[in-house]
This record gives structure tokens, sequence and C-alpha cells, in this order.
């Protein structure tokens, strides 16, 4: 009996097959963020968070800068966000992180906090509806102190993101109470170093960036641990900053 070159080389790869089907049925993360400027690229915490992402994990930062949930929804970023969950959910189990507030809540933006909850909701549901899992993340915190006191300022459009998240049964991960808690820890000259431009106390520089990517990659690796082989630790930043140690 003759045996092709070919024949014998196949042979092998042919019982690899199996298991590297196995493999290719274990989908990895993609994570889409939607959002404003706090997450946006120039200025939020969304492309430091991408860049953790590993072994095979996936993301986009969709955070489009003075955004309102309105105005994300009317002018076609929302739609962006679901197509791709739509083109990536075969091979990535999808989660897409909402954090918006900012502009919500200030007078100009024609919205309610009750509207602010209602499109919350909203994107919450659709993302469901689209394939994916929805995490809400209340606002990151702006970092002006007032005599030494950190200023409360996104505890309305906070407070509707968390009754959002609750009244749609979906995750939320409270990020303005994480940033508050450790920008009141490290004081208002440490927090300036953040700033993307000087007296800018709402947008990340760098620096900030990375800060407060691994804030948020710590509370969606609290939420959710056996993630944490797709997201690339940082031992040392992380306990300084749950330690409120100026990072
Ligand atoms: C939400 O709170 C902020 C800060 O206190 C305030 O400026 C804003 O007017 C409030 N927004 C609404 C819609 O109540």
């Amino acid at each position: 009996m003759k045996f092709s070159p070919l024949a014998l080389l196949a042979a092998p790869l042919l019982a690899m097959a199996a298991p590297l089907v196995d493999c290719a049925a274990a989908k990895t993360p993609a994570f889409f963020l939607a959002g404003d400027s706090t997450t946006a690229v120039d200025g939020g915490w969304g492309d430091g968070f991408v860049d953790l992402l590993r072994n095979g994990a996936i993301g986009q930062n969709k955070g489009h800068s003075g955004a309102t949930t309105a105005s994300f929804v009317a002018g076609g970023d929302w739609k962006a966000v679901l197509d791709l969950v739509k083109n990536n959910k075969a091979k990535h189990d999808c989660y897409v992180t909402i954090q918006f507030g900012h502009n919500d809540q200030k007078a100009t933006s024609g919205l309610s906090i009750a509207q602010f909850q209602t499109n919350l909701q909203n994107m919450a549901n659709e993302v469901k509806s689209a394939g994916a899992t929805p995490i809400i993340l209340t606002s990151l915190t702006r970092r002006t102190f007032k005599s030494g006191v950190l200023d409360d300022s996104l505890a309305n459009v906070s407070e509707a993101a968390k009754k959002a998240a609750a009244a749609v049964g979906v995750t939320m991960l409270d990020l303005n109470a994480a940033s508050r808690k450790y920008v009141q820890a490290i004081g208002q000259s440490n927090a300036d170093t953040y700033n993307l431009a000087e007296g800018d106390r709402t947008h990340l520089n760098d620096h900030g960036m990375a800060v407060f990517a691994r804030m948020v990659a710590d509370l969606i690796l609290g939420w959710k641990p056996a993630l944490s082989a797709s997201i690339t630790r940082d031992e040392a930043l992380s306990k300084k900053i749950a330690d409120g140690v100026y990072a």
C-alpha cells in the first residue's frame, strides 16, 4: 500500500481539528462603549480601557464628545453601537457600556432627569434585544473641590442611572461613587494632574485616562471575575485606587 506524502501530512492535522473546533466555540468578549466626552477619545477613559483588552477580546470606543442620551441616538452613534453588536455577536460575547449624564443634566440639554432615566432604560433594552449585555455606568465624577470637599455635581443623573438599571434589571456599576471616593481621597492638587487642560476638571489627559480606565476595568472584574482572562491586570495600580492613594 502506498501513502501519498500529502495524506501522511493530513492525518495528524485532521486529528487536531476536533479540539480546534471546540476552541472556536468559546467566544471571547467584545466591549462597545457608549457615552459622552468622559468616555470618548481625547478626554475620556474609553481608549485606555480598550487598551487593556487581551487574549482575543476586542473593543471599540464610541464615546462622543458633547453627547446626551438623546443626541447620541439622534445622531446615529447609537445605531453604530447596535450594528457593532449585530456584526460581532457570532464571534464574541458582546457587552455595551452606557455612561452619560454630564450633558444630559445641563439646562441646555432640554432633557429632564426622568427623560434621561427613560432613555437609559430604552438603550439597555435595545442592547438586550440586539443580543448583548448592557452595563449602565453612573457618571465619572468631575474633580472640583469646594472647601476641601469634592463637589457632588452628578448626583441627580447618577441616581437616575441606578433607577434605570433597577427598572430594567440590568447591571449597574457605580463609577460615580468609585471615582468620587478616590478623587476625594487624593485631594484637589493631585486630582488636577489628570486635567486634559489647565482648569479642565472634567476631561482626562493620558495619565487620568489610564487611572480611570483601570477603575472601570476593576468595577467590571468585580462584577464578573471570569473576564480576568480578557482584561489585563495591574495589581499595584488597582490597590492604589482602592486604597485612595494617588496613582
Ligand atoms: C442636576 O444637578 C446639577 C448639579 O447640582 C444641576 O446643575 C442641574 O441643574 C441638575 N439638573 C436637573 C435637570 O435637575
